[in-house]
């Protein structure tokens, strides 16, 4: 496996989970399979391409509203990891769903083990990206996963990201944004974040791998990164995270306003 990190994506791994009082989402692990989604709870959604900067914006608007988070790229390469460490299961469909409906995965303070193991930093790394993006083309895989991402959605609220999070998971959440930048800036962004760990990177190999991405997402045929039809589209091409954080959270103000 490669040692290359991805970075941008991941909240942070010393960030932990955030949910006043009733103890955070992503500690619910094994549990989270068996619990019951909590349909009123409001869901924000936070779509967008890799690098786009959606995982540090939808942790932190998480944590300003102190609602619960999901990763859902996370689920993505846990299963991404479990295939490339047994070659066997890589291309058997079935196989890789009735893996990923079980998998032995814990959030827990802004942690995530695997079977035990702590594997935070492990699935960030460029080729499970990769390999998660591959998955992410199997039905029967993503079907395996939707019961565990809705069972995230629990009182007082719920920040979802990922690709389909406004389109197929949470249909009705009460905010979707779209949260996008020029590939230029993204790939600048990783390189950024690549050799502020002091990774050596590439920028014209980064800018073509996450071209490479960005077509197979939005072009497979089950659950597309596209934006939901009544998505706010946000660019952040130029903006930090600090802007993009305030724009959603005055969308969600703006919302909130409209319902009242
Ligand atoms: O957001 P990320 O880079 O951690 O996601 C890794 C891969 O997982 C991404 O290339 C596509 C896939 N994915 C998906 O298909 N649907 C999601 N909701 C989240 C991630």
């Amino acid at each position: 496996m490669s040692a290359q990190s991805e970075g941008g994506e991941a909240p942070g791994a010393d960030a932990s989970p955030q949910s006043p009082g009733a103890g955070p989402a992503s500690e619910v692990g094994d549990a989270d399979m068996a619990s019951t989604p909590n349909a009123a709870a409001p869901v924000i959604a936070i779509d967008g391409p890799t690098a786009s900067g959606k995982g540090s914006v939808a942790h932190r608007v998480a944590a300003a509203l102190g609602w619960h988070y999901l990763d859902s790229g996370a689920l993505y390469r846990l299963v991404a990891l479990m295939t490339l460490r047994d070659r066997l299961l890589g291309e058997d469909e079935a196989a890789l769903a009735s893996l990923a409906v079980r998998l032995p995965a814990v959030f827990l303070g802004g942690r995530i083990r695997l079977d035990g193991e702590d594997v935070t930093d492990a699935i960030r790394a460029e080729d499970i990206g990769n390999e998660a993006s591959r998955i992410a083309v199997m039905a029967p895989v993503r079907q395996a996963l939707v019961e565990r991402q809705r069972s995230f959605r629990q009182a007082p609220g719920l920040v979802a990201e990922g690709r389909d999070m406004g389109t197929v998971i949470f249909p009705d959440a009460r905010l979707k944004v779209f949260l996008t930048a020029s590939a230029e800036a993204r790939a600048a962004r990783r390189y950024k974040q690549l050799k502020d760990k002091g990774i050596s990177a590439n920028l014209a190999d980064l800018l073509r791998d996450l071209r490479l991405r960005d077509r197979r997402d939005a072009t497979r045929t089950v659950a597309p990164l596209v934006p939901a039809k009544d998505a706010l589209t946000i660019d952040s091409t130029g903006s930090d995270v600090g802007q993009t954080l305030e724009r959603v959270l005055q969308a969600w103000r703006d919302e909130k306003r409209k319902q009242a």
